[in-house]
């Protein structure tokens, strides 16, 4: 079958090579893609949120299968538009993205069907007062996040309640647009932070390998937020219990909850939980696979993907296509350009990327790449993504610092300490 993979990431790239490796997939097309996608892929250019263009391709190229990389294609309702024309979609309608567009929209969901997750608030900026008698009469820190989408930068947490008062109103004036004129306050949680992608066909679901996934630009999680700076899967902090109530508790209720919503969630669900006292709270759902998570989970993963989406988007999963490689463990390092998430200079050549690209087991993922003058330079902030594949994570660790180390470009950046937290 023919697919089409939306997005232009280092997530896509993995999505792509592993639908590349499936029984299944004939012609894969990649909109935008990346150099890199482009070795296994033919990108394309259009704009897929125009829904005359976007089924016109699928049309003409007897796609059989649209996989959505990033959230806004969904939000957007790319879902809805290629299914009503009857082309299957691995992704969510727009009302079942709201789990993720909609962080209000989330916790009134949560409630309703009883998962777990920090207790919580909702204003708007007319409820100001009320905001700032709740944070008056809140323990400390204080988590204030924007409700809509802000490209992970609309949470703060802040341990001051004048401070925390003042980030209300700054959101409540628009830092973020319309996604920050309602806000949610919620109760910290403090614990161990991990991913788990759960394939949905509406129905039925497996999880992947639960991953954990680095944040801040700098080692020891300092500096700035980004997003991401490196991942590793499995997590050994989720445990089969642990695993257990986010089947039950979790993933299986908000499968449950859409289909009562007459929306049956087909695509990745990303449940971000934190562990207190071994126990999983949801800190927040996304609609799609993380990045770099999947960079790490996909290369723990055997089989045809592209039949197990397949079969997930038409409603009748087939969980064999897929099997988890036997005691493996995968490590991302994202090399990015010094300054990101700042500002940064482009236009550097990257050396050093053929001398490698047969190696087993070690994988290079193209985000932030692009070709000038037959040469691939750098582009964006998070420039590649670097896998491998062992039989510890120690050593997934070393193979991955060591391929990170023979590829260069002139303003390279990256931490030194992915999955030192699950090392030690
Ligand atoms: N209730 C909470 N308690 C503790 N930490 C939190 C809480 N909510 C969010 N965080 C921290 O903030 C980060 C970003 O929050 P999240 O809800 O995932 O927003 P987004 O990814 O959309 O920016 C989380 O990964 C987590 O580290
Ligand atoms: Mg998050």
């Amino acid at each position: 079958m023919n697919i089409l993979v939306i997005g232009s990431g280092g997530r896509e790239h993995a999505l792509c090579l592993k639908l590349y490796e499936s029984d299944n997939s004939n012609n894969i097309y990649c909109n935008p893609g990346n150099p890199g996608i482009q070795q296994i892929a033919q990108n394309v250019q259009f704009d897929v949120n125009n829904e005359d263009l976007l089924i016109s391709f699928c049309k003409d190229e007897k796609i059989k299968l649209v996989v959505v990389g990033p959230e806004q294609p969904l939000a957007m309702g790319i879902a809805d538009k290629l299914r009503q024309n009857g082309i299957n979609c691995f992704g969510p309608s727009e009302y079942a993205s709201q789990l993720e567009s909609s962080k209000s929209f989330a916790k009134e969901f949560m409630d309703e069907f009883n998962i777990p997750t920090a207790s919580y608030k909702t204003f708007e900026s007319k409820d100001l007062s009320d905001c700032f008698r709740y944070i008056e009469n809140s323990d400390l820190p204080i988590v204030i996040k924007a409700d809509g989408l802000a490209g992970g930068k609309g949470v703060y947490i802040s341990n001051d309640k004048n401070e925390a008062k003042q980030i209300a109103e700054d959101f409540f004036e628009g830092k973020f647009g319309e996604a920050s004129k309602k806000i949610v306050i919620e109760q910290f949680l403090d614990g161990v932070e991990a991913s788990i992608f759960a394939i949905c066909d509406g129905e039925n679901f497996i999880l992947l390998p639960p991953s954990q996934d680095y944040k801040r630009a700098k080692d020891g999680d300092l500096g700035l937020n980004t997003g991401g700076m490196g991942s590793f899967s499995p997590t050994p902090f989720v445990d089969y219990k642990i695993l257990e109530d986010v089947k039950t508790k979790i993933v299986s209720q908000v499968l449950k909850g859409m289909k009562s919503r007459k929306n049956r969630f087909i695509g990745c669900l990303f449940v971000g939980i934190m562990i207190v006292n071994n126990k999983p709270f949801v800190i927040e759902f996304n609609v799609r696979f993380g990045d770099p998570e999947t960079q790490s989970v996909l290369s723990l993963i055997e089989g045809d993907l592209a039949k197990l989406f397949y079969t997930a988007s038409i409603g009748s999963l087939e969980k064999n296509c897929i099997s988890i490689k036997k005691d493996k463990y995968a490590c991302t390092v994202i090399l990015a350009s010094e300054g990101y998430p700042e500002n940064f200079n482009k236009g550097f050549e990257i050396k050093g990327l053929q001398n490698n690209s047969s190696l087993k087991d070690r994988f290079i993922f193209h985000a932030g790449t692009k070709i000038e003058n037959n040469k691939i330079v750098n582009s964006g902030g998070r420039v590649l993504g670097i896998t491998a594949v062992a039989n510890s994570l120690k050593e997934a660790k070393e193979n991955a610092y060591n391929l990170a180390e023979g590829i260069d470009f002139e303003n390279k950046y990256y931490r030194r300490d992915i999955a030192d937290s699950a090392i030690k």
